[in-house]
């Protein structure tokens, strides 16, 4: 079942939401060669107490962390660590999720450090695109599966492959909740959508032609690609509206070029 959020509920999740995109915000002049992942947690660590909120990975079903950092070939989940020093050339995913006032605004962001391939930098700029495709869907009455068709219709001829394991979810004041969000084309995400349901759009796109992942068997959390090759993602926690979609995790230097009221579109 759904839920639907009420004005209250609402207002919450704007509030979770703002917090978790200025959180990301915060870190990002951090991401850079010689940063090492554990350094970017603490910094969340303390940003997301001094806010007033909760980090929701923490001792989430025993993650042992403040946020996930997944470089390169990790796909999600990973775990910061000191001995892992960003370096010129990395790709890395920061996943922030913060409860505030009990609800959660959960959001990504892939970042290139220093120079990197152009081939990755598209790859890293495709994937953020990806997601804006899926999202733009959003709006009642339109089917949920719109959300992946988009990403499959717009990521496939790259000759890249959408992760099929892990999923966008509702969010409120649980973490993840239903629906499921499918980043493929499926019946399975055949669900009319609702003013007043909120939910993530994540999209994990491997560089590869794989879409296949594993997880690790020493600390049970952190997911690679199957055949080694590079994997991105970004993720918003967005609003469905009357007229479209709000995207809640906006960065405020972004906000002002999308106008909700007036039009189910997206201006990047
Ligand atoms: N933030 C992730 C998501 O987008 C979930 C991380 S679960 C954790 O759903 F336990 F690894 F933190
Ligand atoms: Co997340
Ligand atoms: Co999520």
């Amino acid at each position: 079942m759904v839920k639907i959020k009420n004005s209250i509920e609402i207002d919450k999740m704007r509030k979770a939401g703002k917090l978790a995109a200025q959180l990301l915000d915060h870190l990002e002049p951090y991401v850079s060669e010689g940063t090492s992942t554990i350094y970017l947690n603490d910094l969340a660590a303390v940003y997301t107490r001094m806010n007033g909120a909760l980090s929701a990975p923490l001792n989430y079903r025993g993650f042992p962390k403040s946020i996930c950092t997944s470089i390169n070939n990790v796909v999600c989940h990973g775990i910061p660590s000191e001995k892992d020093v960003l370096k010129n050339g990395d790709i890395v995913n920061i996943d922030v999720t913060v409860i505030l006032d009990g609800f959660h605004g959960d959001s990504s962001r892939t970042y290139c450090v220093g120079e990197v391939d152009s081939k990755i930098s598209d790859f890293v700029e495709r994937t953020e695109k990806a997601m804006y495709k899926g999202i733009e869907t959003v709006k009642s009455g339109n089917y949920l599966y719109e959300v992946g068709k988009a990403i499959e219709k717009y990521i496939k001829p790259f000759g890249y492959s959408i992760v099929q394991d892990y999923t966008g979810h509702g969010i409120g004041e649980k973490f993840h909740e239903d629906p499921q969000v499918f980043h493929h084309f499926t019946k399975a995400n055949k669900i009319r959508l609702r003013a007043g349901m909120t939910f993530t759009v994540e999209p994990m796109i491997n560089m590869g032609k794989s879409f296949n992942v594993r997880t690790s068997r020493e600390d049970g959390w952190t997911v690679t690609t199957a055949d080694g090759s590079l994997s991105a993602q970004f993720e918003h926690t967005i609003l469905v509206t009357e007229n479209g979609v709000e995207i809640l995790t906006q960065s405020a230097s972004k906000q002002e070029s999308i106008d909700y009221s007036r039009r189910n579109k997206i201006i990047q």
